[in-house]
């Protein structure tokens, strides 16, 4: 079991595995210490840089929120941490160790990559399967899990979202509530330390969005996972963050509490952008 993981109960983690590609590292960072750690993190296409010397912290049991203009960054950040994007310079450190430097992933990334869950706004389940087998997939062919054991996991998970009751459901007889609850189900799986949310409630309504909302503190409360969220949604973000970071134009502008970043900054960039999306 890992150093932080709540003992027993449905909740119980199972802890370390050997995976398809190798051995997990035990995760020993607690409640309120840095899970992720980037500095100086670089990257452009072509002549564009969309990151620019990004320094980004994440803590255990906070929920990160970031925001910005269309074209700031965000998504490259997380993509980056995710392991879908290689910055051209800067390093990234996972639970002390360093994943990413010299331009390349070091051997560690291969230890920690599975801790790691991704869920997009509009890249979600596979159609043609039902939940069951779009939850049971990556852990039968990742970590090789017996199909009784992935389908064991699959109702703990679902469970821990609300969404036992879906089993069988196809993606297409869900709404987008119930689909970005099964793509977080899916996302736990893994059991994941860091959960990167781009834009996962983009689609919902402000109740439905509410109940994921629910779901991910839920989550970083009792799991003690770190989690980051892009959205566009400013009061869904104040609701949300722990943290809230603003890039601006590659920059990472502002990192503050929500109460100083949404009513005390005195950043002209990020009042005129809460400006611009407030009504
Ligand atoms: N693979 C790529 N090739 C070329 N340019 C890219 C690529 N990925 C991102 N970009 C560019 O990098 C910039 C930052 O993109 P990014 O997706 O990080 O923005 P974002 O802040 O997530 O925006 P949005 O709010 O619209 O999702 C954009 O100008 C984008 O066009
Ligand atoms: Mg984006």
């Amino acid at each position: 079991m890992t150093e932080n993981a709540p003992e027993g109960g449905s909740h119980a983690r199972t802890g370390p595995v050997a995976t398809a590609t190798g051995a997990q590292r035990t995760i020993t960072a607690a409640i309120g210490e840095a899970l992720v750690s980037a500095r100086g993190l670089q990257k452009s296409f072509g002549d564009r840089r969309v990151m620019r010397n990004v320094d980004f912290d994440m803590l255990v049991g906070d929920i990160t929120v970031i925001i910005g203009k269309s074209g700031s960054g965000k998504s490259t950040l997380l993509r980056a941490l995710a392991g879908l994007t290689e910055p051209d310079d800067g390093r990234i450190m996972f639970d002390g160790e360093v994943v990413f430097e010299d331009r390349q992933r070091t051997p560690v990334w291969k230890e920690v990559d599975s801790y790691i869950g991704m869920i997009f706004q509009s890249y979600t389940l596979w159609p043609h399967m039902d939940v069951a087998k779009n939850l049971t997939l990556a852990p039968r062919k990742k970590l090789g899990m017996s199909e009784a054991e992935a389908m064991e996991r699959a109702k703990r998970s679902l469970a821990e979202v609300g969404m036992s009751e879906h089993l069988h459901s196809r993606p297409a007889q869900l709404s987008g509530g119930e689909r970005q609850r099964a793509a977080i189900a899916r996302a736990l799986m893994m059991e994941p330390k860091l959960l990167l949310c781009d834009e996962i409630t983009s689609a919902l309504d402000p109740p439905v969005a509410a109940e994921v909302l629910g779901v991910l503190r839920r989550l970083k409360e009792e799991e003690g996972i770190a989690v980051a969220l892009v959205t566009h949604d400013m009061a869904f973000a104040s609701k949300a963050a722990d943290r809230v970071v603003f890039f601006h134009e590659g920059e990472i502008a502002v990192n503050a509490t929500p109460d100083e970043a949404f009513n005390r900054s005195d950043n002209a960039e990020l009042k005129k952008f809460v400006d611009a999306v407030r009504f």
